[in-house]
């Protein structure tokens, strides 16, 4: 990259930083993060075709094995166990875990994971390894805290309440702090920061489970499933090939039991995805005509490379789009200074990061946890080094594969909108098997499927980017058909 193009990049990212921080200062990070992301491939060159071949041949490994450290992680499996966490409610009757898992202890690297077991018959529930996005962000301060985990952080940052909907009620889950620079996740060696992209994320994150996988040998032959979503559109599908094509060469011991993926309001594709966020931000009323006309005009998002014209018709659109919550478009804002939340046990509280990094920066609550001692954030600016453009091509790789793939989407957010995903999946060009039908949860529509050969797209009604978060019940509804592998309720009774 040239020194013009790079002061272009910063200055982009500056102007971009402030307008964020100017619109939503209590906004979530995860999204915020993705955007700042998304925008700045801008300048980037188009990717060669043979980037993804590459890529895929890349990640077969030969030194993984030799990465499993079997009598250490016996012993850390009760070094992990958390006796409980610091103002949790009476009637926690699972159990919980947390630790670091080594990846590369030459350059003393280690990644941070919290496990929730089922509360009922564990032994025989599936294994869930749940990836946030960003890239940058956390999985433990999103995922378990704010959306599927146990609990939700009260308002007053220090003590804990049950969520009724946790995905560990049908499933055993972790949740994985990845790359090392997110969360408690940590590199002793600087330079490892500087080198973190696509391709380390996903070897450090095989490398994390078959070590998981030796400190808890009881989930080595379970079923396993990978669930992720935003930037996790990348993280899911690369580890999935990741585990499979190393699979075929390991013994029998270590092999994972991979059976599906689910990626919620996943970023899988530039061009689709930023296409759907702008048309979707027109057909919402979000945007003007005039705008729309001239994105569609204007910007090749095809080939990412994006004029000045064009780019002055991005900010107008998000200038046009107010002072509003983008991944979930009917949500109220954060008000940090109104004293008490008037927000019911149901709603989620558009508070919640705040109490969530109250609580996870609290001295006693980062012991409890066993990590290190740190300031904690939701999501950290990493240099990415590898992005594709596209996930599409592995995702075809994975239908191939035979494992169950899930793509579902939060249909009110407007940051990876259910036009992106529909964009990308009607690329792929598969046949039909269910046609589009409406599903349920009691008497009410829960959102809507249509079954492709080898995929399975799933809406989620009223949902935003953090599906878990908004729709709880639904949620936890359209997860436990995917584990159980069937479509979610076709009737109303
Ligand atoms: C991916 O990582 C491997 C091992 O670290 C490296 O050899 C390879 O060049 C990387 N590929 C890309 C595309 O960065
Ligand atoms: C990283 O360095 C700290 C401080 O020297 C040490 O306590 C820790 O064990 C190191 N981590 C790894 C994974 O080696
Ligand atoms: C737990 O397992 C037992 C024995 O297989 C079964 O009878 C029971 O219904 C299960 N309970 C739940 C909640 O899955
Ligand atoms: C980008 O688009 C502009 C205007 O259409 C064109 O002049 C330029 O050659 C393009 N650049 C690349 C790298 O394709
Ligand atoms: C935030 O809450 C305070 C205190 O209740 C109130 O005075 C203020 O108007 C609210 N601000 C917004 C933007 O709603």
């Amino acid at each position: 990259m040239s020194s013009i193009l790079s002061q272009k990049v910063l200055l982009w990212s500056l102007i971009l930083l402030v307008y964020q921080f100017s619109i939503s200062c209590k906004a979530n990070q995860q999204s915020k993060y993705l955007y700042k992301f998304i925008q700045s491939k801008r300048f980037q060159q188009k990717p060669s075709s043979h980037e993804e071949a590459f890529y895929l041949s890349a990640f077969v490994d030969e030194h993984v094995p030799n990465k499993v450290h079997v009598e250490e992680q016996l012993r850390l499996m009760k070094a992990d166990k958390v006796k409980a966490l610091p103002g949790q409610p009476k009637g926690v009757n699972f159990d919980q875990y947390a630790g670091y898992v080594t990846v590369d202890a030459k350059a003393g690297r280690e990644l941070f994971y919290y496990f929730v077991e089922s509360p009922l018959n564990s032994s025989t529930k599936p294994l869930v390894l749940w990836l946030n996005g960003g890239p940058g962000c956390s999985s433990f301060g999103y995922g378990a805290m704010q959306e599927l985990g146990p609990f939700r952080v009260n308002s007053d940052g220090r003590t804990l309440s049950l969520n009724k909907d946790a995905w560990s009620n049908v499933a055993n889950v972790i949740f994985l702090e990845s790359p090392a620079g997110v969360g408690f996740s940590y590199s002793n060696k600087t330079l490892d920061y500087s080198n973190i992209g696509d391709n380390s994320t996903a070897r450090d994150s095989y490398i994390f489970l078959l070590n998981w996988l030796e400190r808890f040998p009881q989930y080595k032959t379970r079923d396993f499933f990978i669930a992720g979503e935003s930037y996790a559109g990348h993280y899911v599908p690369q580890l999935a090939h990741l585990i499979l094509s190393n699979n075929k060469k390991m013994k029998h011991h270590r092999v994972i039991n991979l059976k599906g993926i689910a990626v919620g309001n996943g970023w899988i594709d530039d061009n689709y995805c930023t296409k759907g966020m702008y048309d979707y931000f027109w057909m919402q009323s979000l945007n003007s005509d005039e705008t729309h006309r001239g994105i569609e005009k204007l910007c090749d998002f095809r080939n990412f490379n994006l004029t000045n014209e064009c780019v002055g018709y991005q900010n107008k659109a998000a200038d046009e789009l107010g002072n509003i919550d983008v991944y979930n478009i009917y949500a109220p804002l954060c008000n940090s200074s109104a004293t008490k939340t008037s927000y019911s046990g149901s709603d989620f509280d558009p508070c919640s990061e705040a109490y969530t990094v109250a609580y996870l920066n609290l001295p006693k609550v980062q012991k409890a946890l066993h990590a290190k001692a740190r300031k904690w954030s939701s999501c950290s600016d990493l240099s990415w080094t590898d992005s594709p453009a596209s996930i599409l091509p592995t995702i075809n790789r994975l239908i191939s594969s035979g494992i169950s793939i899930w793509i579902y989407s939060g249909d009110i957010d407007g940051r990876v909108p259910i036009t992106s995903t529909k964009y990308s999946i009607n690329s792929l060009k598969l046949p039909v098997n269910t046609a589009w039908r409406p599903w349920y949860t009691g008497k009410e529509v829960g959102g809507y499927v249509i079954g492709y050969k080898g995929l399975t797209l799933v809406t989620v009604r009223g949902a935003g980017h953090m599906v878990p978060s908004y729709q709880p019940h639904r949620a936890l509804s359209m997860i436990a058909s995917f584990l159980h592998g069937k479509l979610p309720p076709e009737s109303n009774s």
